[in-house]
């Protein structure tokens, strides 16, 4: 048992994929996984553990945002040795080759400020991708027929921006989209000498406006948990 899961020792996977809906977790443990159980529950934040293929996995709540993630990571990582850590998660579009849709895998998140940012300082810590995972994300994508976008993204610690400037910084940078979770996710594996990474699919686009229909988000979401577990088993 930790503050915020409610689980004991064995009942995480090595293996977990972290999106921000706890609902998300319920949805893709009952549909892709076998042999499921729920492992926490403590403050809705739901997390299951199954079996995909005959490997053993877990599927947990991250919440939104680096704050709540990090509590789940750092906890994850010390209290039931999570060994790789996939994102699966959605984000705003940021350059005109992306589309609401496509699938963005991130090979480096920048960010403002993450909870890491308390230790890191003055430092401009660059966090990036687990290659081996990252590699095998791409082939499993475009084994299903789809063209990836990898690059940068942007990891926000404010949804509402009021800084429009901030991210037209990042258009120009070639960042390819903007969401809340990895550069603390990539941050803590680097730390704790862990498997990380982030697979996204866009779901709206910060310049023409454009959004994903909610019914059009759980089909792109199934497409990033089966790339998610392709990746982490290869
Ligand atoms: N997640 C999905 N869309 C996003 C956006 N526009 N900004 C931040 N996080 C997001």
């Amino acid at each position: 048992m930790t503050v915020h899961i409610g689980a004991e020792k064995g009942d995480y996977a090595e293996t977990v994929l972290l999106p921000g809906d706890p609902y998300r977790a319920k949805w893709a443990a009952e549909t892709f996984l076998q042999d499921v159980r729920q492992v926490n529950d403590v403050r809705g934040m739901l997390g299951f553990t199954g079996t995909w293929k005959g490997n053993p996995v877990s599927i947990q709540g991250s919440g939104m945002g680096m704050p709540s993630l990090s509590i789940y990571v750092n906890e994850l990582i010390r209290d039931f040795d999570a060994k790789t850590l996939i994102r699966i998660g959605s984000c705003g579009g940021m350059q005109p080759s992306v589309k609401v849709r496509d699938v963005i895998i991130a090979m480096t998140a920048t960010t403002v400020a993450s909870p890491s940012s308390t230790i890191l300082r003055e430092v401009n810590y660059a966090p990036c991708a687990d290659w081996s995972l990252l590699r095998a994300a791409v082939d499993a994508a475009e084994a299903r027929g789809s063209k990836p976008h990898v690059g940068g993204i942007y990891s926000s610690d404010t949804f509402y921006d009021e800084r429009p400037d901030l991210n037209e910084q990042m258009v120009r940078h070639g960042v390819l989209g903007v969401e809340m979770e990895a550069a603390e996710l990539y941050t803590l594996a680097a730390r704790h000498g862990r498997r990380a990474l982030a697979v996204l699919t866009v779901s709206d686009h910060l310049q023409t406006g454009e959004a994903l229909p909610s019914d059009q988000r759980e089909r792109s979401f199934g497409d990033m948990v089966e790339i998610a577990l392709e990746a982490a088993f290869t």
